[in-house]
């Protein structure tokens, strides 16, 4: 007998929880990620609130002396995933005994932290006490470290969560992998190599971090010669609606929020020149280079997350939506590098279906909310919790029983909108 898709999710959280982390699935990913973690606390404050905040406090106790929050922390060795610790070889500069990657990923812990607190807020004081400093350093970290052309940068594409995006096509082509040498890909050995990025992207996402392990991942070489700096609109995004939402934290903590606010104006202007004429709408920047990559993805719906009262891409996302039977592609179905199987080049993710659609929902978009919802659910029932889906047929694709997938279901998918 099949179990209801609430039991499902739950089961789902369940297997890939390891006491007080979770996985995004066992095998391809068995670390602790970054904002997947965020999502499995938003999926846990569904059933257990403890357990959501005890996943928060774990995330942070990977947290960098400069105040980086890192993508993956290794918790316990798994020889099933590279590149691993040794190969990052951040001990000794991080400031912090808990191996790390050298990169962070989108901040969605304030919001999400937000939406746990509003659950119990006696709980939510005591539990966002001690973390809200926390938060605050990876917030200023960004500012400072990625901060520089107004806008929020990536130093590696993996640090935008949309690893093999066409946003970072042309600044990777530009990167030299002459040194790279010999490697083993673990993740093609557990999802069909169709659905995962190309030799060509694994070796410029080595000669990155080769660049900044041998810099020691010191911020200061990185901003001055590092090969990728690429402007981002998802993180941008993100981080201005967590910036709101931190300052909504500290109000609840009566602390002097001023300088938060600070960013919120300074991130609002900033996000101003990812606005490309050309293809009217919010598009990466290559910061080496001056030049935007040209191309529409479904980052630039993440506007309305990010609190912007701001419709310009209201058109694309119309004709996204209407070009595939199953929610927005990431990546334009008119663009050539369009591939419906291959990962942030095409398919159809529930994650972003999520923050997109909560965006739209606020912002009084409800019949696109609606639209966003009624896919994400008809994706997950037909398909199950897999990492993402072909938007053309719905099939699932990647990883399966992803947590996040599970997390979204249980705290929004499943709901009334409005409610999550
Ligand atoms: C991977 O290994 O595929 C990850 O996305 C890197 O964070």
């Amino acid at each position: 007998m099949t179990l209801p898709l609430n039991d499902q999710a739950i089961a789902i959280l369940k297997g890939n929880d390891r006491g007080s982390y979770t996985v995004p699935t066992k095998g391809l990913y068995p670390y602790q990620w970054n904002w997947d973690s965020a999502f499995a606390a938003l999926g846990f404050a569904e059933i257990d609130l403890n357990r959501a905040w005890v996943e928060l406090e774990t995330l942070f106790s990977g947290q960098w002396a400069n105040g980086m929050v890192p993508h993956i922390i290794f918790h316990e060795v798994d020889d099933g995933y590279f590149p691993g610790p040794g190969v990052w070889g951040t001990e000794g500069v991080s400031g912090n005994d808990l191996p790390s990657s050298g990169i962070s990923q989108p901040p969605l812990v304030a919001t999400f932290a937000r939406k746990i607190f509003e659950k119990d807020p006696a709980e939510g004081i005591k539990r966002v006490g001690p973390l809200y400093d926390k938060i605050v350093a990876w917030h200023k970290w960004f500012m400072e470290c990625r901060g520089e052309s107004g806008a929020i940068c990536v130093t590696h594409p993996w640090e935008s969560g949309r690893d093999n995006a066409a946003d970072w096509d042309e600044a990777m082509a530009n990167v030299d992998v002459s040194g790279v040498g010999e490697y083993q890909r673990r993740d093609t050995s557990h999802v069909n190599p169709e659905m995962r990025p190309t030799k060509r992207d694994y070796d410029v996402y080595l000669a990155i971090l080769y660049y900044a392990r041998a810099h020691k991942w010191d911020e200061k070489a990185i901003l001055e010669g590092g090969p990728f700096r690429v402007a981002d609109p998802t993180l941008s995004f993100i981080l201005l609606r967590a910036h709101r939402d931190l300052v909504w934290l500290g109000d609840q903590l009566g602390k002097d929020t001023s300088v938060i606010k600070g960013w919120i104006a300074s991130l609002e202007r900033g996000i101003e020149t990812l606005w490309n004429p050309a293809i009217e709408s919010y598009d990466a920047k290559d910061l080496n280079t001056g030049k935007f990559s040209g191309n529409v993805t479904s980052a630039a719906f993440l506007c309305w997350y990010a609190g912007l009262t701001d419709d310009r891409v209201l058109s694309h996302l119309k004709r996204l939506l209407d070009a595939a039977p199953h929610g927005v592609t990431s990546l334009d179905p008119e663009n050539p590098d369009y591939n419906p199987k291959r990962y942030w080049r095409g398919p159809v993710w529930v994650v972003v279906n999520t923050l997109i659609g909560m965006g739209l929902d606020e912002a009084g978009h409800k019949a696109f909310a609606e639209r966003l919802h009624s896919d994400s659910a008809r994706l997950i029932e037909q398909g199950g919790f897999a990492e993402y889906f072909n938007p053309e047929d719905g099939t699932p694709a990647g990883g399966g029983t992803f947590t996040w997938t599970a997390a979204c279901w249980l705290a929004w998918v499943s709901k009334e909108l409005g409610e999550g």
